[in-house]
C-alpha cells in the first residue's frame, strides 16, 4: 500500500530505545541533554552501522524531545499519547504479559480480565499499531525488521498487512508460558497475540525451552504455527566491553570501597538484579538467613551483598515488593549483626561501576529467580571474577541451559535447598572454583551480543 517507502534497510523496533532525554533546569528554552542507554541490546545491535530504530518515548524529557524535533541519527522515537502508552505498558505488557510469561499470578485472586481490562488491551493494539504505521513509513522496500519483545506482539502481522515486502522477525526476550497458564488470557487476545507473532517470517527465542513452549501454544490454540519459523538464539555476555570496563578507575575505586564495607577474611555472596518480582530476592534472603541460621560458624565469616536496583516503580507491586526487600535485609541485620560485622549490605542505587567492582569481588553469586528468559548477571560474573566465583543458579533461568553443569542448581522456590548450595559454594575449593568459573566464562560467551544479532538477521534472510 504505503506509495512513499523510506530507506532503511534495517530496522529495529523496541518499547525502550536507546537513548532518553532530560530537560535541563532554566526558563525559556531550557536546554535537553540526551542520554545514552548503555543495555545489552544497544551493544548488540552496535555491529550493523546502518539501521534505524523505531522505539516510543518514555518520559517527559522523550516526548519533548520529540515535539522540539530533537533526534539521534538512526533513532526515531514516537510520541505515542502518554495515557495510551501508560495502558499498552504498565496495563498489558507489564501487569499481564511479564506475569503469564513469568507466572507470577497468584491465581485464587487474579488475574481477573474484565472491562479495565479491554480499555488497556485497545491501548495497546493503538501503541502496536503505532509501531507498525512509523515502521511501514520507514522501511525500504524489501527491508529487515527486527520487532523486541512482549511489548510489541502484534506488530508483526500489522507490519505484514502494511508492507507483505518486507522481512519480519521478532524476537522474545521473556520465558514463554507453558499452554495451560498462556490460556488464562481471554480466548481471543491469546489468539490474537499467537497471530500477531505468526505475522512474522521468523521468531527468535533465548532457549530451546521457551521456543517449545510458543510451538505448543500455537499448535493447541490455532493448530499450528503456520509456516513461520522458530530459532534460538542464546545471548551471551560480551567478554571485551566487561573486561576491558571493570578494569577502570571507577571500578578499581569502588571495589576498594565494597572491601572496606566488607571487612578483611569475610567470604562475599553478591546478587545484582533489577529489583523485579520474578527475580526472587526475598526467597534469596530467606535462604541466607537460614544459611547463617544453620550454620553458625558461618557468622562474621561471610557478607551478603546484595543490589537490588529499582524497576517499574509505577506499579504498586513493584513498590509492595521493593519495600519487603529492605524489610527482609534490616530483619536479617538486627537478627544477627554483631559490633563490625553486618551480614547483609543493600544497595538500591543502580551504578554499573559498582555492580562490575561486586562481580569481581564475589566468593559465590547468587542468581536464583522464578522464572528469566536468560539472566546475563549469570554470564557476566565468571567473566570478570577476580580469583573465581561459584554460581548458585536457579534451574528456572534461561542460561540453566547453557550453565547448569558448571553450577550448584537450585529449585528457586526451595529455600532450605538454596541455603545448602549456598553453604556448599562458600565451602568449595578454590581450584575447583576457578576450574568451574574457566568453564561458566567460555560457556557464558559463546555467542556475544553483536555476533547474537547478526546471526538472527543472516538466519532471517535465509
Ligand atoms: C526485560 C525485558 C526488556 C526490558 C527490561 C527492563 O529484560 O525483556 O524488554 O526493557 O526488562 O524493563 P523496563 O520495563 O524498564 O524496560
Amino acid at each position: 500500500m504505503a506509495s512513499t517507502h523510506g530507506a532503511a534497510e534495517v530496522l529495529v523496533a523496541s518499547n525502550r530505545g536507546p537513548v532518553s532525554y532530560v530537560v535541563g533546569d532554566g526558563d525559556d528554552g531550557a536546554a535537553i541533554e540526551a542520554k545514552r542507554g548503555g543495555g545489552g541490546l544497544v551493544s548488540a545491535l552496535s555491529v550493523v552501522d546502518d539501521k534505524l530504530w523505531v522505539c516510543a518515548a518514555l518520559t517527559d524529557g522523550d516526548r519533548e524531545a520529540v515535539r522540539r524535533g530533537i533526534s539521534e541519527p538512526g533513532v526515531r522515537m514516537l510520541d505515542i499519547d502518554a495515557d495510551v502508552h501508560a495502558d499498552a505498558y504498565n496495563g498489558v505488557a507489564n501487569s499481564v504479559l511479564w506475569f503469564v510469561h513469568h507466572m507470577l499470578y497468584q491465581t485464587p485472586l487474579e488475574p481477573s480480565f474484565g472491562p479495565e481490562f479491554r480499555r488497556q488491551w485497545a491501548s495497546y493494539e493503538a501503541y502496536n499499531r503505532a509501531f507498525a504505521e512509523a515502521l511501514a513509513e520507514e522501511a525500504a522496500p524489501g527491508a529487515t525488521v527486527v520487532v523486541q519483545d512482549y511489548h510489541l506482539t502484534l506488530v508483526p502481522g500489522m507490519l505484514r498487512e502494511l508492507r507483505d515486502d518486507l522481512l519480519i522477525g521478532h524476537f522474545s526476550h521473556t520465558p514463554w508460558a507453558p499452554v495451560d497458564y498462556f490460556r488464562m488470557l481471554p480466548d481471543d487476545i491469546a489468539e490474537q497475540i499467537l497471530k500477531g507473532m505468526l505475522g512474522a517470517d521468523r521468531l527468535g527465542f533465548l532457549t530451546r525451552r521457551w521456543a517449545d513452549a510458543f510451538t505448543d501454544c500455537a499448535t493447541r490454540i490455532l493448530g499450528g504455527t503456520s509456516g513461520t519459523r522458530i530459532g534460538v538464539h542464546g545471548l551471551g555476555a560480551d567478554a571485551d566491553f566487561l573486561r576491558e570496563r571493570a578494569g577502570r578507575p571507577d571500578v578499581e575505586e569502588r571495589l576498594a570501597a565494597l572491601r572496606a564495607q566488607v571487612g578483611a577474611d569475610r567470604q562475599v555472596i553478591v546478587r545484582v538484579d533489577r529489583t523485579e518480582l520474578s527475580k526472587n530476592i526475598v526467597r534469596g534472603l530467606r535462604s541466607y538467613e537460614l544459611l547463617l541460621e544453620t550454620r553458625p560458624e558461618l557468622r562474621e565469616k561471610v557478607v551478603h551483598v546484595a543490589f537490588a536496583y529499582p524497576s517499574r516503580q509505577d506499579l504498586a507491586v513493584y513498590r509492595d515488593y521493593t519495600d519487603e526487600v529492605s524489610r527482609v535485609a534490616e530483619s536479617i541485620n538486627s537478627r544477627f549483626a554483631v559490633p563490625g560485622w553486618t551480614p547483609v549490605v543493600l544497595h538500591v542505587k543502580d551504578d554499573f561501576a559498582r555492580s562490575l567492582a561486586a562481580y569481581r569481588l564475589a566468593d559465590v553469586a547468587l542468581v536464583n529467580p522464578i522464572r528469566d528468559g536468560m539472566n546475563l548477571v549469570a554470564k557476566e560474573v565468571p567473566v570478570v571474577s577476580d580469583e573465581g566465583c561459584v554460581l548458585v543458579l536457579s534451574r528456572e533461568a534461561g542460561a540453566f541451559e547453557e550453565l547448569g553443569e558448571d553450577a550448584l542448581v537450585v529449585n528457586p522456590y526451595d529455600v532450605s535447598g538454596t541455603a545448602v548450595a549456598l553453604g556448599a559454594a562458600l565451602d568449595m575449593a578454590v581450584e575447583e572454583r576457578a576450574e568451574r568459573t574457566k568453564r561458566l566464562a567460555a560457556a557464558g560467551t559463546a555467542l556475544p551480543p553483536g555476533q547474537w544479532f547478526l546471526d538472527q538477521l543472516a538466519a532471517l534472510r535465509d
